[in-house]
C-alpha cells in the first residue's frame, strides 16, 4: 500500500516502519506522501489507538533529508521543501492518538526532527542523535530549531546545532531528549508495553492531555508577532539554498569529502 513504509496493526498499535534501509531510511518527497497518507490513515481508522513509529534495519531510525534531492532547487521550492516536512509533523504532533518513537539507531536531521514531532521517544543503546545540517550549509527545516530547544533547553540545543555534534543514547536520556533507553532486542517490546498501558487510559482524556502539552510548549509571543520560529525556520532554510557554502557542503557530502566552506 506504500513505497516507502511498512505498516501493521496490531492489538490496537499501528506501526509504521520507515523501510529505506539501503539509504538509511532518509525522507525523500515519497516518504512524505506516503508518511502524510499513514497519519492521515491513523485519525481516520478507529480500530488504530496508538502509533509506533521506526526505521527499518539494525543501523538507522533516519538519518536525514534524503540530500541527493536539496541539488538545484531555489529558495522557493526549498522554502515549500521545509513547509512540506513541518506541515507532515505538525500532523503528528496534534494527532489526538498518541504516537511514539522508537528510535533503533541513527536519528540524524529530519529523522531527529521526526523523532522530535512524535510525543515521546524511546531509543535502544546503539542510537545516535544531532542536527548536523551545519556540515551542509544548512539549518534545520522540519521544526528542528524549535522542538530540540522545547525538549533540552536553549544552551544545550544552541551547542548542538552549532557544533553539529551527535550525541549517543545515554546523553539523549540524561539531557531529556529519550525518556528510556533499552536494548535493541528489546526497543519494539518496551515501546509496545509503554503504549498497552496508555491504551487502557480514557482516549478523550489522552487526547486532551497531548493538546494541552501542546499548547505549553507554542511560544505565544512569537505568534503575536506574527511569525512563528517555524516560518523562521523556513525562511532561514530557503535563504540558506542560494549560498555558495550550501552547494560546497551538500557536494561534499555526496562526494564522501569534508566540505570547505568561505562564509559565501
Ligand atoms: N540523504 C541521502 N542519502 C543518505 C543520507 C541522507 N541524509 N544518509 C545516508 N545516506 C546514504 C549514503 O549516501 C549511502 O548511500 P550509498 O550506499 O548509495 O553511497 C547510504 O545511505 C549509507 O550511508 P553511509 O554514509 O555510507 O553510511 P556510514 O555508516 O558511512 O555513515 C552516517 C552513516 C549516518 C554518519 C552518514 O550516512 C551521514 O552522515 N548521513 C547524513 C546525515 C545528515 O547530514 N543528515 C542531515 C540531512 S539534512
Amino acid at each position: 500500500m506504500y513505497q516507502t513504509l511498512l505498516t501493521t496493526l496490531e492489538n490496537g498499535i499501528f506501526t509504521i516502519t520507515i523501510n529505506r534501509p539501503d539509504k538509511l531510511n532518509a525522507l525523500n518527497k515519497q516518504v512524505f506522501t506516503d508518511l502524510d497518507h499513514a497519519i492521515d490513515e491513523v485519525y481516520n481508522n478507529a480500530e488504530i489507538k496508538t502509533v509506533l513509529i521506526t526505521g527499518a534495519g539494525a543501523k538507522a531510525f533516519v538519518a536525514g533529508a534524503d540530500i541527493t534531492e536539496f541539488g538545484g532547487l531555489t529558495k522557493e521550492e526549498a522554502m515549500a521543501l521545509a513547509k512540506r516536512g513541518q506541515d507532515v509533523f505538525f500532523k503528528i504532533e496534534n494527532s489526538k492518538k498518541p504516537i511514539v518513537a522508537a528510535v533503533n539507531g541513527f536519528a540524524l536531521g529530519g529523522g531527529c526532527e521526526l523523532a522530535m514531532a512524535c510525543h515521546f521517544r524511546l531509543c535502544s543503546e546503539n542510537a545516535k542523535f544531532g542536527q548536523p545540517e551545519v556540515n551542509l550549509g544548512l539549518l534545520p527545516g522540519y521544526g528542528g530549531t524549535q522542538r530540540l530547544t522545547q525538549l533540552v533547553g536553549k544552551g544545550k540545543s544552541m551547542e548542538l546545532q552549532m557544533t553539529a555534534h551527535l550525541i549517543d543514547a545515554n546523553e539523549a536520556l540524561q539531557i531529556g531528549l529519550v525518556n528510556h533507553v533499552t536494548t535493541p532486542e528489546s526497543l519494539l517490546e518496551r515501546t509496545k508495553d509503554i503504549l498497552q498501558i496508555i491504551m487502557s487510559k480514557a482516549p478523550i482524556a489522552i487526547a486532551k492531555v497531548i493538546e494541552c502539552i501542546n499548547i505549553a510548549v507554542v511560544s505565544d509571543s512569537a505568534y503575536t508577532a506574527g511569525k512563528s520560529g517555524y516560518d523562521k525556520e523556513v525562511e532561514a532554510f530557503g535563504d540558506c539554498f542560494i549560498t555558495e557554502d550550501m552547494k560546497e557542503g551538500t557536494t561534499a557530502f555526496l562526494e564522501k569529502r569534508k566540505a570547505n566552506f568561505t562564509g559565501n
